[in-house]
């Protein structure tokens, strides 16, 4: 029997959606926070920081997934659509999550992985069964190529083959990622009605929306064509060409149209993020009866014209004088941003420049847990590795359990606090240094430095209307005006003074000077003024 439904709260507000601007915290279930001391995250873990959660000043969290799952890629391996991995909880503890998110106005983002089953769920377990069981055509299951090779040349995102033959009946099925993550075939109608429920229970529960996994894949080409090889442009050798379009294909539009009218008889509609970065690709995606968010990934080096550049693609990639992009710089996939900023002080004073430019811009911001922290990139000893990446690729890919490292919360204590037990991926020494009380108490911290950054953007929501505007500024440097707000970042190794006005909101650096119609900003810093007069710069 199914839990009765979370009640849905009436919508409180006016016309503009909830996530229109807002800051969303990703939580890497596995790594938040333990609360029975195994060394694995868990939802009660979770419940019991939602205080730290708001007292961040974030509008909503996105769960990272937490379904029943072999954890063969933690979590995004699902078993079961509709259950609660035990490790993490049960569905009683998501419902006290909600509520308790619900008690502090966060929005609760729930991860739906529409791509791929675990091997080990039940839909793919009775295909094994054999060509004649009705859930064979739920996934690919293909005969190979005369010569012995799999159907076509693609490749797995995690190295590879994307395809694994199935030694009982001689056929092979496509995993676009690891083996154990079959992809469903979306192209049989008995799919996307099965989703139709998944999506409608979650939302029954109280979710607020979902964050759809490689939001874009779903129906891969019909003919399972081989990709034309080119000659690779270093060394000549051919490779398969990877601007052939295997994924995008029009069909999936219409699954997210059914959704959204399922979304529609929510109130307030529930939100859809989708997990598409190519910008080019986002405006056929975040339309009105489709998606409301895609990613805006700036990974860009630290380099003013290349960040100013990053920000027009993705400004451009969004349609509609409405939509705006969704700015993120960390997620559980890519190396920390303080790490690939330059690391160490240089690497944090960079993020916090960073996170000023990225939450003065018009649109939404997402952070991804210990970000806030300054964490940095952890170099996981090999043998604890778990990470598919690493493991399919024989290990010539690092992987990314370095930024899935669990949080470190109390300093002087064992495993930072995080557990009792040793964490399911192991915490660097030092690391309680940067631990979550330590820094609530350091008025320098990091961690200070998110709450106020974030309140101050909250405090001027009502004076940044959608217009941006650049402002002239010397080479290695940024300026622009969004509303009343000026936000200017120094990207030089040099202090830079430029001429212009307005009161110091905040800024990353203590040296930083708005006095006498100069703002003066220290190395790799960055401010926040509330107007800018002026439009003549100059370097000193
Ligand atoms: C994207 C997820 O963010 C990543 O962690 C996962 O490995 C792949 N999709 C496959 O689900
Ligand atoms: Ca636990």
């Amino acid at each position: 029997m199914r839990q009765k439904a979370v009640k849905r709260r009436p919508d409180e507000s006016s016309t503009r959606p909830w996530w229109r601007g807002a800051v969303f915290y990703e939580i890497y279930v596995r790594s938040f926070a333990d609360s029975n001391d195994d060394g694995i995250g868990d939802l009660p873990g979770i419940t019991s920081r939602l205080e730290y959660i708001k007292g961040l000043g974030v509008d909503a969290i996105w769960l990272t997934p937490f379904y029943p799952s072999p954890q063969k890629d933690h979590g995004y391996d699902v078993a079961d659509y509709f259950d609660v991995n035990p490790e993490y909880g049960t569905l009683e503890d998501f419902d006290k999550l909600v509520t308790r998110a619900q008690d502090l106005h966060l929005k609760v983002l729930v991860d739906l992985v529409p791509n791929h089953t675990s091997d080990r769920h039940p839909w793919f377990q009775a295909a094994l069964s054999g060509p004649d069981d009705p859930h064979r055509t739920w996934y690919y299951f293909v005969d190979g190529k005369p010569d012995g090779s799999p159907p076509n040349n693609w490749e797995s995102a995690f190295s590879g083959p994307a395809w694994m033959k199935d030694s009982r009946s001689g056929q092979w099925y496509m995993h676009l990622f690891a083996p154990e993550q079959p992809d469903l075939n979306w192209w049989n109608p008995e799919v996307p009605a099965e989703f139709e429920k998944i999506v409608k229970f979650w939302l029954d529960r109280g979710a607020d929306g979902y964050r759809i996994d490689v939001a874009s894949a779903l129906f891969k080409r019909k003919d399972l064509a081989d990709r034309p090889m080119i000659a690779n442009q270093l060394t000549g050798l051919p490779i398969p060409d990877s601007k052939f379009k295997i994924i995008d294909q029009p069909e999936v539009h219409e699954v997210y149209r059914s959704w959204r009218r399922i979304l529609n008889g929510y109130k307030p509609p529930p939100v859809l993020v989708g997990e598409i970065f190519d910008p080019s690709r986002q405006a056929r995606y975040i339309l009105p009866d489709q998606l409301d968010m895609a990613f805006a990934l700036v990974r860009a080096p630290w380099s003013a014209s290349l960040w100013r550049r990053s920000i027009e693609v993705d400004r451009h990639a969004s349609p509609g004088p409405v939509a705006a992009p969704s700015w993120t710089q960390s997620n559980h996939d890519l190396v920390r941003h303080v790490t690939r900023l330059g690391g160490g002080f240089l690497g944090r004073a960079r993020a916090r420049a960073a996170l000023l430019l990225l939450l003065g811009l018009p649109g939404q911001v997402f952070l991804y847990q210990g970000e806030e922290l300054g964490l940095e990139e952890v170099d996981v000893p090999p043998k604890d590795r778990q990470d598919p990446f690493y493991k399919v690729s024989g290990g010539k890919e690092a992987g990314r359990d370095g930024c899935r490292v669990p949080l470190p919360w109390h300093k002087g204590q064992p495993n930072a606090g995080f557990s009792k037990a040793a964490p399911w991926l192991p915490m660097p020494a030092g690391w309680d240094s940067l631990a979550v009380d330590a820094q609530a108490e350091s008025a320098g911290s990091m961690l200070v430095f998110y709450q106020r950054a974030i309140a101050l953007r909250r405090s001027l929501s009502g004076v940044l209307p959608g217009r941006l505007r650049w402002c002239p500024a010397p080479e290695g440097v940024l300026v622009y005006q969004h509303g009343g707000l000026t936000v200017a970042v120094n990207f030089l190794a040099r202090a830079v003074e430029l001429p212009a006005r307005g009161r110091m909101l905040i800024s990353t650096d203590p040296l930083a000077r708005s006095r006498n119609g100069r703002l003066t900003l220290p190395a790799n810093s960055g401010a926040w003024l509330d107007r800018l007069a002026g439009v003549r710069v100059s370097t000193t």
